[in-house]
């Protein structure tokens, strides 16, 4: 039987709704949410998240500031740029795009930026607080990946979560959360051996590892729920996910497309950050 769709699209505009309602609320006490995002060098790949990013903040009715940096900028210049935004108080929410040019450590440019506007939910303290069950800033694919699966009531406790990839971003604390939740989880990565080993035994998988259509069929128990995150090009230029999705949804229970799956719920995560940490101000 053929997978339910988990339509990204759809549920990320179910949410922005309310988050646009909130914001209008906030508005009327005199705070306007504030996302600020650096963007260094030209990669084009960044320049089209960025520019997603501030369209749906603007949609709803928040404030976007682009700050444009070459390529060839100083570590201390952008630290001098993140300070400037600490302390800005009509910016709640600072993101540096990543990845940044070979020259600048993204660790120290992550560190720099205030946790209480870390609305990525990068910086130590948050990934600290995340990992501890505190409140937190949740970093936002992983958190959108969680929405998805708990919007269709599917049952997390006591399930495997096979996930593939290991990054900060993405995986390790996708793999974080649902621990969070009391799923088993198991990491994958590109030293695993017998990768499929791990992944047919997933309840719930989760690939985050950037190749077009690796996960086959083969690699999926009967009646998983698969996530894709990945955002490649197939052999025709044609964007596409991780996933063989055409193979993969014949044996999945749920499943989610690329595009509009994973992707608009990243956003709308930022946007349900922004609108947090704008509520702290208060
Ligand atoms: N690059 C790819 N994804 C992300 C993200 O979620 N946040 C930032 N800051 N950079 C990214």
């Amino acid at each position: 039987m053929a997978a339910e769709i988990i339509d990204g699209k759809q549920l990320a505009a179910e949410i922005r709704k309310d988050i646009q309602a909130e914001t209008e609320q906030l508005k009327k006490q005199g705070i306007t949410p504030g996302l600020s995002v650096i963007l260094v060098g030209n990669d084009q790949a960044s320049r089209t998240y960025v520019k997603n990013k501030e369209k749906a903040c603007r949609e709803l009715g928040m404030k976007s500031v682009l700050i444009e940096l070459p390529e060839n900028i100083s570590e201390q210049t952008l630290f001098e740029h993140i300070e400037n935004l600490n302390e800005d108080p009509d910016i709640h929410g600072i993101l540096v795009q990543l990845p940044l040019p070979p020259h600048i450590g993204p660790n120290k440019v992550i560190e720099a930026i205030d946790p209480a506007k870390d609305v990525d939910g990068f910086h130590p303290i948050n990934i600290g607080r995340m990992m501890t069950g505190q409140d937190a800033f949740l970093p936002c694919t992983p958190r959108g990946i969680l929405k998805m699966v708990q919007s269709k009531g599917i049952e997390i406790a006591g399930k495997h979560v096979v996930v593939i990839g290991r990054s900060n971003i993405v995986g390790k604390p996708a793999g974080q959360l649902f621990l969070n939740e009391n799923a088993t989880v198991t990491y994958c990565h590109s030293k695993t051996t017998d990768l499929k080993f791990y992944t047919q035994q997933a309840d719930i998988l989760i690939s985050a590892v950037g190749k077009a259509k690796f996960v086959k069929a083969d690699f999926v128990k009967d009646g998983a729920v698969v996530i894709d995150v990945g955002m490649n090009r197939d052999e025709n230029g044609k964007l596409c996910g991780d996933v063989d999705f055409d193979a993969v949804k014949e044996k999945a229970s749920f499943i989610t497309p690329v595009p509009g799956g994973v992707g608009p719920m990243t956003i709308t995560m930022l946007l349900a950050n922004t609108l947090k940490a704008a509520k702290k101000v208060r």
